[in-house]
């Protein structure tokens, strides 16, 4: 979704920039811009596409200049194209602003300004409103003119704000949407997202909500609503900045799938002590306030969602709490039953999904105890969260997310035996009889990666198809949603998961002579059922690709292509079966020629409604 980065300082204010955009390229647009304050004036350069297209419109201009802001657009109001781009303008041109977020009230203002300042609007974007507002306000001082400017504005915001005839200033301001400050030396920024600002800087500002920065070359001033100067500890980006390039794979996405017997690893194993206890480091929930939950809800979007499915099953087995799943765009607006006896569990792997985080603020405001699993140090719903319990994953780019979902689960398995240990209703037997099958997790991980030709083989069997269904019983049900979403997120095939007992009420209508369905079977206990899923499926014509633990060979009696993951506890499989299902996806996209990173009309971090 829309980036934002900002530079103040001695250096080409444009080369950073461009630079810190395209580390940005992975949430997610479909036009770039850039304003540059040159010789008292602003220059503002649009393009709709990739970066690469504004680059070379600017190709060849003089452009040197020590203070400018960008920006990726992600279309919300108004299509791609040059002129929604950003930043957008005064009239005059002499104040821009560029923004991540949505105003609400936009069509209000537009009517206002029009109609009482005779404004005439060049986009059909929200955005143009601020710069519009900004300079009705303005009489001198910049800062003063946004304050004015934000008392009028409803919605979520990041803005960033220069204007000609203050060169030595940029003003942001937070509301809801995500922005952090990167503090050089002799020079300073801003930015959507830390990995903007890895190559200049370490030291960064974690913006809170309703926060105005005013940045110079040489100092950053941090002021709450009320115009009072706030301090703000710095905090220090101890990743690499490498850990956000490509290593020499050809995608994200497919370095970021290596990742995860490593990401795995690292979240389980620092959380256990020598005697093999689960230590919850950054978690302060007694065995008392474990005791006293009633309900667990767990709230998330996407992916994350997915691994809240996983969760439920997991947490309700070995911890004996009901758990409630819930998307989190439906939770905000479904007046849910939540109370001081619930623990509301978010999931997100930035951190900084809209809708999970108001969800989340409505569950505290009913009085829920809030636990989030997150992935970005300092992200809004982590600072917003009773407790955090960090994915250990690095910095996952690609749009569709591989190494967050295996780690988010490795999460749920921990906070699960946590659970169930402190209430006391799982054995010692039970616990290190899970606890072995996890730890054993990344090196079994390591041999289906191994072996990671075959399922290219297979991709180029497949890869032609236009419709696949996933079918799965019980935990395989929950990962068929994660396999079927990475297919169709990245290879735009029509792709659809179901419950296999589902099948019957309506979906296997759709099966007919060749549709691929591929078909997970897992659970030992449920195998012979999947079987017989399997035969009513062929049975209309289907064409099936079957998943299974590698002593079930029975099941290549039924499907024309088995992938076999390792034998492992049934409880255990999803986080080995979802891995041979993200390459999959991975090569049937990459076969298609699919722009597998920065896939069509998606973003990596939804900080919109
Ligand atoms: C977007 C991303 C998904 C992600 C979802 C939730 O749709 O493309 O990969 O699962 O948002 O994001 P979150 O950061 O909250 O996990």
């Amino acid at each position: 979704m829309c980036g934002i980065v900002g530079y103040i300082g001695d250096g080409n204010a444009k080369d950073i920039i461009i630079d810190g955009l395209k580390k940005l390229e992975y949430r997610g647009y479909d036009s770039s811009g850039i304003a540059l304050c040159r010789d008292g004036k602003l220059m503002v350069r649009k393009k709709k596409g990739r970066i690469s297209n504004l680059e070379e419109y600017i190709a060849g201009e003089a452009m040197d200049s020590h203070l400018g802001i960008g920006h990726t657009r992600w279309a919300t109001h108004g299509a791609p194209s040059d002129l929604n781009a950003h930043p957008h303008t005064n009239m005059d041109g002499s104040i821009a602003v560029i923004h991540n977020g949505i105003i609400e009230n936009y069509v209000e203002l537009r009517e206002w300004l029009a109609k009482e300042h005779g404004v005439v609007f060049r986009s059909e974007t929200d955005t143009e409103v601020i710069a519009h507002l900004i300079s009705v306000f303005y009489e001198g001082d910049l800062t003063d003119a946004v304050y004015k400017a934000m008392e009028k504005m409803r919605g979520a915001y990041a803005i960033g704000v220069i204007c000609a005839h203050e060169p030595d200033k940029m003003v942001a301001v937070r509301k809801d949407s995500p922005l952090v400050v990167g503090l050089g030396d002799g020079c300073n920024f801003i930015a959507s997202d830390i990995p903007a600002l890895l190559k200049h800087v370490r030291q960064i500002y974690l913006i809170e909500n309703n926060e105005t920065v005013v940045l110079t070359k040489n100092d950053v001033k941090l002021y709450n609503a009320a115009r009072q100067e706030v301090k703000r500890e710095v905090f220090n980006v101890t990743w690499d900045a490498d850990a956000a390039e490509k290593e020499g794979y050809d995608h994200f996405m497919i370095k970021e799938i290596h990742e995860q017997p490593k990401g795995i690893r690292e979240t389980l194993t620092r959380r256990l002590d020598d005697e093999r206890n689960i230590k919850l480091d950054g978690i302060s929930m007694t065995k008392e306030e474990i005791e006293q939950f009633n309900k667990v809800y767990i709230v998330a979007c996407g992916t994350a969602y997915h691994a809240g499915l996983v969760g439920k099953y997991i947490i309700e087995k070995l911890a004996h709490i009901p758990v409630e799943v819930d998307i989190a765009s439906e939770f905000r607006y479904r007046d849910p039953f939540v109370d001081g006896k619930t623990l509301f569990i978010a999931i997100s792997q930035s951190g900084e999904t809209l809708d999970t985080l108001a969800a989340l603020r409505e569950a505290k405001r009913k009085g829920a105890r809030i636990l989030s699993v997150v992935n970005v140090v300092g992200s809004s719903v982590a600072r917003e969260s009773d407790d955090v319990f960090y994915t250990w994953a690095g910095p996952e780019i690609a749009v569709a997310s591989t190494k967050a979902y295996t780690t988010q689960l490795a999460c749920m398995y921990l906070l699960a035996l946590y659970m169930g240990k402190e209430k006391g209703v799982l054995d010692d037997l039970s616990y290190h009889r899970i606890l072995d099958e996890l730890l054993a997790v990344p090196d079994k991980l390591q041999t289906i990666l191994d072996n990671e030709k075959s399922i290219l083989e297979m991709a180029k069997t497949l890869y032609r198809r236009e419709q696949v269904f996933f079918i799965g019983r019980g935990l395989d049900s929950s990962v068929s949603y994660e396999g079927s979403l990475k297919l169709k997120e990245i290879s735009y095939i029509n792709s659809f998961a179901i419950a296999a007992g589902e099948l019957k009420h309506g979906t296997i209508a759709l099966i007919e002579q060749d549709t691929l369905v591929i078909a997970l079977a897992t659970q030992n206990f449920l195998f012979e059922k999947m079987l017989s899923n399997i035969q009513e499926v062929k049975a209309r014509g289907a064409y099936v690709v079957g998943l299974a633990k590698k002593n079930n060979t029975e099941i290549e009696k039924q499907a024309s292509q088995v992938i076999y993951i390792p034998e492992c506890a049934d409880e255990i499989t999803p986080l080995l079966s979802i891995v041979p299902l993200q390459i999959l996806a991975y090569y049937i996209a990459k076969l298609r020629g699919c722009d597998i990173d920065k896939p069509k009309n998606l973003a990596k971090s939804v900080t919109v409604e």
